[in-house]
């Protein structure tokens, strides 16, 4: 009898683990950080190639929203209660995707720099299909909150269309070092606790406190 009730009790306890672990796996699936990795190591060479191979304080014109700093991040999680880490990453996708075109737009076909852009361009697509494949397709098709909406719009508005205020120059070493510290910081998961200092926020640390409680 003892010994049944403990069975159920198991079950029951891996059945609520089971139930819990789509939530637990929410922030990033471990094989989301094989291709941002991959990324990692492409962007270890950007000085070289975005910095070293362009004019002294060569600049890009780019949207203001293409700007996408560890500032933005915590900005968006300390005004938008409940935001949705997924949000953030899928914007992560679309801002560098932004970028990376409006670098190799200004490269000549033999520029150096011009291969190592469209891998990283192939790079970022290969980790975005892996991400998307990871995801229910309704997570996609959910609505954004208005404050996303708004700087998703921008985003994808055709560039004769944007207005003359909302350009903003930047050097393409500085739009890729964005590129690779909010990467750090919205795919924790994948980097070294090292890497990550900079990103105040831990949703690792909820995890583990609600596993913890269920377990008990
Ligand atoms: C990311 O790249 C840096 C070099 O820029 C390297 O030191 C670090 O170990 C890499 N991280 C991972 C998890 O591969
Ligand atoms: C580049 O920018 C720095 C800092 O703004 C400035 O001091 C320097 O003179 C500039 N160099 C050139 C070649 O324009
Ligand atoms: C990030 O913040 C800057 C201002 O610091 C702003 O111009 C830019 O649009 C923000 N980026 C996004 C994606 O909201």
């Amino acid at each position: 009898m003892v010994q049944w009730s403990t069975s159920v009790r198991l079950l029951g306890g891996l059945l609520g683990l089971f139930l819990l672990m789509p939530v637990l796996m929410a922030p990033t699936p471990p094989s989301m950080c094989t291709p941002l990795k991959t990324i990692n190591d492409s962007l270890s060479h950007r000085r070289r190639y975005m910095k070293h191979n362009f004019p002294v304080n060569y600049t890009i014109r780019i949207h203001r929203e293409e700007v996408f700093k560890l500032s933005n991040i915590s900005k968006m999680r300390l005004q938008m209660e409940e935001l949705d880490e997924l949000v953030l990453q899928r914007m992560w996708f679309l801002v560098n995707q932004g970028v990376l075109k409006k670098i190799s737009r200004v490269l000549p076909e033999r520029h150096p720099s011009r291969s190592y852009t469209a891998e990283l361009e192939w790079r970022l697509r290969d980790a975005e299909g892996v991400f998307v494949e990871l995801h229910p397709a309704e997570v996609f098709q959910r609505e954004l909150p208005d404050a996303i909406q708004d700087i998703w719009d921008c985003l994808t508005e055709e560039p004769d269309r944007v207005p003359e205020t909302s350009w903003r120059f930047a050097s393409p070493k500085s739009l890729l070092d964005n590129f690779c510290h909010t990467m750090h910081c919205l795919f924790s998961e994948c980097f070294e606790a090292t890497e990550t200092t900079d990103c105040e926020y831990k949703p690792r640390i909820h995890v583990t406190h609600s596993l913890a409680t269920t377990l008990k």
